[in-house]
């Protein structure tokens, strides 16, 4: 059984599609819940590239959008203060909140082999995908003096190939993740480069 198995696959209530957090509302719930920096960065990260691949790849429209990022943006929220419950518990105050079903199912959905919840819609399989991949292209930005700046993706390729890197990025996860979202690993890593570097490093 998947380690955090969540024990459900139906998130949230119909009645509340469209009731969505604003960013002020989920970065100051992101603020109280996650005081490290780093992990905000990474949800910062996983956002940004979210609400860009719904925009430039999935031609969302703004609401659709907002989405992609508020879930990219709460993914790991009980991360840090919740571990041993994680991903119940943000799923349990989203719930709390009367917040739009989609989203939290694609909360849920973003670590199927801990969680044990299928991705299901686009939105569900690109948050596996991004989620894995943003901070394994983050670490290889890092050991680089110029970071994001000329980072190619056949040296993020190299690196996913050398198993001592980031070791504790598990490659047939990353395998899996792209394969669900049918996007070829190189679009996606080359997407998260360019869509990333902004964030912060
Ligand atoms: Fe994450």
């Amino acid at each position: 059984m998947a380690t955090h198995a969540l024990g459900r696959s139906v998130f949230g209530d119909p009645k509340n599609t469209g009731n969505l957090l604003t960013m002020d509302e989920a970065n100051a719930l992101l603020n109280e819940w996650v005081p490290n920096e780093r992990l905000r960065l990474h949800m910062q990260q996983v956002s940004a590239v979210m609400k860009a691949w719904a925009i430039k790849k999935e031609n969302a429209d703004a609401t659709t959008a907002h989405k992609w990022e508020l879930a990219g943006l709460l993914h790991d929220a009980d991360w840090e203060k919740y571990p041993d419950d994680h991903c119940r518990v943000i799923i349990e105050e989203l719930e709390r909140r009367n917040i739009d079903p989609e989203v939290i199912h694609c909360i849920a959905s973003h670590g199927p082999n801990y969680f044990g919840v299928e991705p299901e819609n686009r939105m569900d399989k690109m948050i596996y995908a991004i989620d894995e991949l943003s901070g394994f292209v983050h670490a290889a930005a890092l050991i680089r003096p110029t970071r994001y700046e000329g980072l190619e993706v056949k040296s993020v390729l190299k690196r996913l190939k050398t198993p001592s890197f980031a070791a504790q990025v598990n490659r047939e996860e990353i395998s899996d993740a792209v394969a669900r979202a049918g996007v070829p690993l190189e679009e996606l890593i080359q997407f998260i480069i360019d869509n990333q570097s902004e964030v912060g490093v």
